[in-house]
């Protein structure tokens, strides 16, 4: 995976050619007849529609990747039968459907498929089969690195499919030079979701992504954005306009393993002198945002600038603001529900001078740009980090008034 320019190019012409998709055995990628740029056209028509009310002194061009080997992690889950098993997505009638050569999905994750497939016929294991509420192996979940490095995880049911694949972590390592992160999720709720809360570690402990300027650490159960030449264009863009803004003192709320804190944390190339606080519910999240902050030199020793500290957005936000703690900047990155109307408030009655809203969500970005009258929008950017679907980044700079 290289970086790109991240500017409309050759790339966003002509359309994906998917067998799966030509077929009906999958239609994920809802838009993926849709010509590249005429998607992204679309997304930024609708962005300018939905933000209407908040229109920006100036909307830069998309940003926009590849449109295919883009996706940095692939969830997949476990369908066939004992011996034969099939690594996709479930039907409506919950037979699996094999995906393997999805290309959409980084070609290192492309690669390993196969493999990992052979692996699990071999252990026997029953793919679980949802309408029997039966069988071991529910999904096989991938993250491939810049470098090509991987972390894989197994998500089972039961003690015993835990037990099986620890048996075999000698193999599995073998077979997978490439993981460096090699773990078992226990989902033993039958429910909707892709892993559960137990995960236990066969090999490693964090996915080491080494981007453009900074190395961020990524642990199993931890958010990354899914497109990582896009997120690598979105963390430079926030950085440059942070770098305008200048200010001495940046929040980074909702900072996940670091990306905005760290790339902001250099200007020019040099450590910077501001204070940045990242903040984030995950306690991983920040462990691992610490260790890239270490091996960037804010150690301790270092009369350390950066910190990182496991909260939520809000009440940090809230306690600090009311003791007198007024940041120059915040940026915010929240899940799709947006940041609310206590964090807007919140803002909006703080005086902070700006704000970097990157939003994967215009709906609820729009709903909070209501909340926060005092503030202008001056430029905004959209990021194509979800193409052939409705799903859209979308990063705006606010101003005071
Ligand atoms: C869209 S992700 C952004 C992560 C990060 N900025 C990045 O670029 O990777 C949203 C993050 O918000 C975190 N989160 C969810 N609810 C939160 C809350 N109430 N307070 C702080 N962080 C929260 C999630 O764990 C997740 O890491």
């Amino acid at each position: 995976m290289t970086s790109l320019p991240l500017t409309p190019t050759s790339a966003a012409h002509g359309h994906l050619d998917c067998h799966y998709f030509n077929a009906g055995l999958c239609r994920s990628c809802t838009f993926i007849e849709t010509p590249h740029r005429d998607q992204v056209a679309d997304k930024e028509a609708w962005c300018v529609e939905v933000l209407a009310g908040h229109s920006p002194d100036a909307w830069l061009p998309a940003a926009v990747g590849l449109d295919r080997d883009f996706r940095n992690r692939a969830k997949l889950a476990v369908g066939g039968s004992a011996g034969s098993v099939t690594l996709g997505i479930l039907d409506q009638d919950f037979h699996g459907v094999d995906l393997r050569e999805c290309g959409i999905q980084a070609p290192q994750i492309r690669a390993v498929i196969p493999t990992i497939a052979h692996f699990l016929n071999g252990t026997g294991l029953a793919p679980y089969d949802v309408k029997a509420r039966r069988g071991e192996l529910k999904f096989v979940h991938i993250t491939a690195a810049p470098s090509g490095d991987l972390m894989t995880r197994f998500v089972v049911r039961s003690q015993h499919g835990l037990d099986v694949l620890r048996s075999r972590g000698q193999e599995l390592r073998a077979l997978l030079p490439t993981a460096t992160v090699i773990s078992v999720n226990l989902l033993p709720e039958h429910k909707a979701v892709l892993e559960g809360s137990r995960e236990e570690m066969l090999l490693g402990d964090s996915l080491r992504m080494n981007l453009d300027r900074v190395d961020l650490h990524l642990r199993p159960q931890s958010f990354f954005q899914t497109n990582t030449d896009v997120a690598i264009g979105l963390y430079n863009q926030v950085a440059a306009w942070v770098d305008e803004i200048a200010p001495s003192s940046l929040w980074d709320l909702y900072c996940g393993v670091g990306g905005f804190a760290l790339y902001c944390a250099k200007e020019s190339g040099q450590q910077t002198s501001r204070t940045i606080t990242g903040v984030e519910l995950s306690a991983q999240a920040i462990e691992s945002a610490k260790i890239s902050a270490v091996e960037l030199g804010f150690d301790s020793q270092s009369g350390a600038t950066v910190e990182f500290i496991a909260d939520d957005a809000t009440e940090f936000a809230e306690a600090n603001l009311a003791s007198g703690e007024r940041p120059d900047c915040v940026i915010v990155n929240p899940p799709r529900r947006g940041i609310g109307a206590r964090l807007s408030t919140a803002l909006e009655d703080s005086g902070v001078e700006h704000i970097v809203y990157s939003s994967c969500n215009p709906l609820t970005l729009a709903k909070d740009l209501d909340q926060m009258p005092s503030y202008t929008v001056s430029q905004a950017r959209v990021f194509d980090m979800f193409p052939h679907t409705k799903h859209l980044e979308v990063a705006v700079v606010l101003r005071r008034r």
